[in-house]
This record gives C-alpha cells, sequence and structure tokens, in this order.
C-alpha cells in the first residue's frame, strides 16, 4: 500500500453478510458466524499493521434478538467462546477490549466473561478494539437521555447547560474520537442503527464483499477510496 496514505485513526464496521454466505455453501447460518468470527480476529491484526488506532465492530444489534431461537442462542454460544479466548489474543496482541450496549441483557455467565475480557484487556496500549453488542443507537441515546434527565430532575443540572459534548460524553463510547471510516460488508447501504450520533461526518464505504471473505486487502481497498474523498466538516477545501 501507498505509504504516504492517510491512515483513519478509528474504523468502525458493520460486518455483514454471514448468513448469505454460509446459504451459498449450502451450510446452515451459523457456519457463518462462525467463519465470521475467525476473521474478525485476522482483521484485529490487520487494522494494527496498517495503523489504525480504534476499532469499533457490530457484532450483535438490540434488533437480532428478533432472529429465531436457534440462531440467537448459536450466536450466544458463539459469544461466550469468542470472550474467554479474546482474553488470550487480546494479552498476546496488547489490544484493549471495551464493549458498548446494554450487556445486562446477556445471561450473567456470558456478562462475566466479557466484564473479565474487558477488565484485564484495559491497560494494554496496541488496537483499541469496541465491541457493539446488544447495541442499537436508538437504545443508546435513550440511555444517555435517561441519565441526564435525572440529573436535571434532582437539580443538579440545568437543562440550558446540556451540550453537545456532554451528550458525546453521555454515550456508551464516551470520550473515544468519532470513526473516520465506516465500511459496512455484505452489499446493503444502510446503518441498522450504529453509532448514528458517532458517524455524523464520518465517510461511508460500501462493499458487496461477504464479511467471512473481507480480508486484509479489502481493508486497504476501502483506506484509498477514504483518501480519495475530501472531508469538508461544512467547511470549504483549503486550496
Ligand atoms: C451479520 O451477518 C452478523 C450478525 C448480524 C450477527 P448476518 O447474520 O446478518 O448475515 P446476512 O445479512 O443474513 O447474510
Ligand atoms: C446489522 O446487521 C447488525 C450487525 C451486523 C450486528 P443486520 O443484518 O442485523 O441488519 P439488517 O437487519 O439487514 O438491517
Ligand atoms: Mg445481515
Amino acid at each position: 500500500m501507498d505509504d504516504k496514505l492517510i491512515i483513519p485513526k478509528h474504523v468502525a464496521i458493520i460486518l455483514d453478510g454471514n448468513g448469505r454466505w454460509a446459504k451459498k455453501r449450502g451450510m446452515p447460518r451459523n457456519y457463518g458466524h462462525i467463519a465470521g468470527a475467525k476473521n474478525l480476529e485476522q482483521i484485529c491484526e490487520d487494522a494494527w499493521d496498517l495503523g489504525i488506532k480504534y476499532l469499533t465492530v457490530y457484532l450483535f444489534s438490540t434488533e437480532n434478538w428478533k432472529r429465531s431461537k436457534a440462531e440467537v442462542s448459536a450466536l450466544m454460544e458463539l459469544f461466550r467462546r469468542y470472550m474467554k479466548t479474546s482474553i488470550k489474543r487480546a494479552a498476546d496482541n496488547n489490544m484493549k477490549v471495551s464493549v458498548i450496549g446494554e450487556i445486562s441483557a446477556f445471561a450473567p455467565d456470558l456478562q462475566e466473561s466479557i466484564r473479565k475480557l474487558v477488565d484485564s484487556s484495559k491497560d494494554y496500549t496496541g488496537l483499541h478494539f469496541q465491541l457493539a453488542m446488544n447495541y442499537g443507537s436508538r437504545d443508546e441515546i435513550t440511555r444517555a437521555v435517561r441519565k441526564l434527565a435525572a440529573r436535571c430532575a434532582d437539580g443538579s443540572l440545568d437543562p440550558e447547560s446540556i451540550s453537545e459534548e456532554m451528550i458525546s460524553q453521555s454515550l456508551d463510547t464516551g470520550d473515544l474520537p468519532d470513526p473516520d471510516l465506516l465500511i459496512r460488508t455484505g452489499g446493503e447501504q444502510r446503518l441498522s442503527n450504529y453509532l448514528m450520533w458517532q458517524l455524523a461526518y464520518t465517510e461511508f464505504y460500501f462493499t458487496e464483499i461477504p464479511w467471512p471473505d473481507f480480508h486484509k486487502k479489502d481493508l486497504e481497498m476501502a483506506i484509498e477510496k477514504f483518501n480519495n474523498r475530501d472531508r469538508r466538516f461544512g467547511g470549504v477545501k483549503e486550496e
């Protein structure tokens, strides 16, 4: 890859297309989720290699509970295994893992594994890998509004003093920088309730490639396209 390229500091991914990838191979959807989880491990290393500092991935949305019972429980089983193996992987790769979303909806043992992973990796200084689990932007914003409203109700916050920064801070992503680049694999071109506040000025990159087939060269391609964009943030381009 051209070493003069600007590397986005924070990349957000909607890893989509696992089910269709499996179906094309005559396999059950869960086979695609297993391949997708494997691919995610590789992409974390590739992202860090390329100079990306923050990677936020969508693992399970607040709407994904509507899937069949069998698929949801297969995903939960996969998450259980993934949290456990990630503890060692995070240690080996100096990777800090954090989670956004409402994890209290998960089974207690899974919540415990998530906490262990987050806690054991909190001081690592390599890639900051953020997992969106039972995450939905509307839910995240609703929870943030409730927190602020409670402070207004008890008199510790003046509604007039609520600022954009305060709202950002109240979201699950806290003080993490906003994503520079959003990638959605699998061909759909929508946000599916992902990071709607945080993506206000993010560049979007959509690809037909299903998640299990999305590899380092595809990430490089997304970064190249990102470099051809003309980011403005409401201003005009400096000549
Ligand atoms: C994304 O792949 C993974 C999750 C949402 C958990 P899908 O399962 O949505 O795969 P498709 O979109 O049906 O192919
Ligand atoms: C978005 O994918 C959620 C995740 C990747 C976890 P979906 O496959 O659930 O989104 P829709 O239903 O196609 O919008
Ligand atoms: Mg999908």
